[in-house]
């Protein structure tokens, strides 16, 4: 049980801690310590100061004016000082960060990370070791930034079986969408402002292809359904095939495009896909705009929740990390570990799912061509909801389906079978709708 906080600032026990990687979540957290030092005194009890700070040079200490004494260079020297109780690392990517934790953990100190990815493809290795060696890993900064959902899980729900969570997990992604969508720009321009602006990074991959929150729905999903989701189970699109022509079709049609990341408990089954999706307009997650992000629960006896915050940034993820840090000084356990690196036996990844989707399809103006493709989608035991078509001067038309809920497999089927009608040029997308 932790202890009352104590006021007598003269006895109280200072704690010393490192920070691996001094870059802009590092620079954050330690913007924080220093900056409330005396509030986390006076409200936490403990006296936390950075002690060590290891990076490759002191460069990014000179730069923010840190007296050079705090640089280590070492990794081996810090996992061997006593002083140091515990360890935050902000260097990001999966190795030398693994190494550097596990050295962290093998001797005794505690660890806050922010790494979605290390966590997402290590965490079964990682956790055993904190646990071997009597301390923590702790993580709410890895997923969505300042938003305590890692804590709403662990510490919140957990008389409750999530049956659903469905997040925006990415802000580089909302915040193109966002733009595509305000501005009726297309996918390069919104991509270029958003690198211009230091929103995307100059390789954008991670983030636009999904990957990002492919890791965070690992993690997520694993926390929510308590059991592995495992990274590499998750179906994964990204955002780059989205053309301001679906955007428009959204908007017309009362959706708004976001990525998604959705996660799905039915018994046994689980769903867990990252993908761009049609979400409704009066969905409280189509109103997530910019590079917000935003996760959306529902718990069989507690009903819907939502969170919502900025999910990445030098100070709101640096925040997760210091809660995190009072949390683990506080002698309060790290989060659960997932069992392993593959789903539970019994329970499956559902790949063949129930969605409603868009489909637009390009095709000849011509007689008949429009009850071709609807008997096809039949065929396959897609429904229609609506369709609109548009024809053009060229002698083309756009024509554009919302489907009722169907299996996804049927619609890959009928898309298939659709894409070889002599009369269709191309389809154009698809996206599933939420
Ligand atoms: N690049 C991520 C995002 C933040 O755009 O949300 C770190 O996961």
């Amino acid at each position: 049980m932790r202890a009352a906080p104590r006021l007598h600032w003269s006895i109280m026990k200072q704690h010393k801690i490192a920070i691996m990687g001094f870059g802009t979540v590092g620079g954050g957290t330690y913007d924080i310590l220093t900056q409330n030092r005396d509030y986390i005194k006076r409200t936490q009890g403990m006296d936390v100061v950075v002690a060590r700070i290891l990076d490759r040079s002191d460069a990014p200490l000179v730069a923010r004016g840190i007296d050079k004494s705090l640089f280590c260079g070492d990794v081996d020297a810090l996992a061997a000082d006593p002083e140091i109780e515990l360890a935050v690392e902000t260097m990001g990517g999966v190795e030398p960060a693994k190494t550097f934790i596990t050295k962290m953990l093998r001797a005794g100190k505690s660890v806050v990370t922010a790494n979605k990815e290390l966590l997402a493809k290590h965490m079964h290795e990682l956790a055993p070791i904190a646990e071997q060696n009597g301390c923590g890993l702790y993580f709410e900064a890895s997923c969505v930034g300042g938003v305590p959902i890692i804590r709403a899980l662990n510490e919140s729900v957990q008389g409750d079986k999530i049956v659903s969570l469905y997040g925006i997990i990415n802000g580089t992604t909302n915040y193109i969408l966002s733009k595509m969508t305000d501005e009726g720009c297309d996918y390069a321009t919104a991509l270029a402002e958003a690198q211009a602006l230091g929103f995307a990074e100059a390789d954008p991959t991670s983030d636009v292809e999904g990957f990002d929150a492919a890791y965070k729905l690992s993690i997520l999903g694993s926390m929510a359904f308590r059991t592995c989701v495992p990274y590499g189970s998750i179906l994964r699109e990204g955002i780059t095939k989205v053309t301001a022509g679906d955007i428009a079709n959204a908007r017309e049609l009362g959706y708004t495009v976001k990525l998604v990341a959705v996660g799905k408990r039915d018994g046994n089954n689980i769903e867990a896909r990252v993908h761009p999706a049609f979400v409704p307009n009066d969905h409280p997650l189509a109103a997530v705009s910019g590079a917000f992000n935003a996760v959306y629960l529902r718990g069989d006896f507690v009903g819907d929740l939502m969170f919502y915050g900025a999910g990445a940034g030098a100070h709101p993820t640096g925040s997760a990390i210091v809660s995190d840090i009072v949390k683990a000084l506080s002698g309060a356990a790290g989060y659960g570990g997932f069992a392993g690196d593959s789903l539970e036996k019994g329970i499956s990844l559902v790949g063949d799912f129930v969605s409603g989707y868009y489909i637009c399809v390009t095709v000849a103006d011509k007689t008949g061509v429009l009850s071709k493709i609807s008997n096809i989608l039949g065929d396959n035991g897609v429904s229609i909801k609506a369709a609109v078509q548009r024809s053009s001067a060229s002698g083309t038309a756009t024509v554009v389906f919302l489907t009722h809920r169907a299996h996804e497999h049927s619609v890959m089927q009928a898309l298939g079978s659709i894409a070889k009608l002599a009369s269709v040029e191309r389809i154009d997308s698809m996206l599933r709708v939420l």
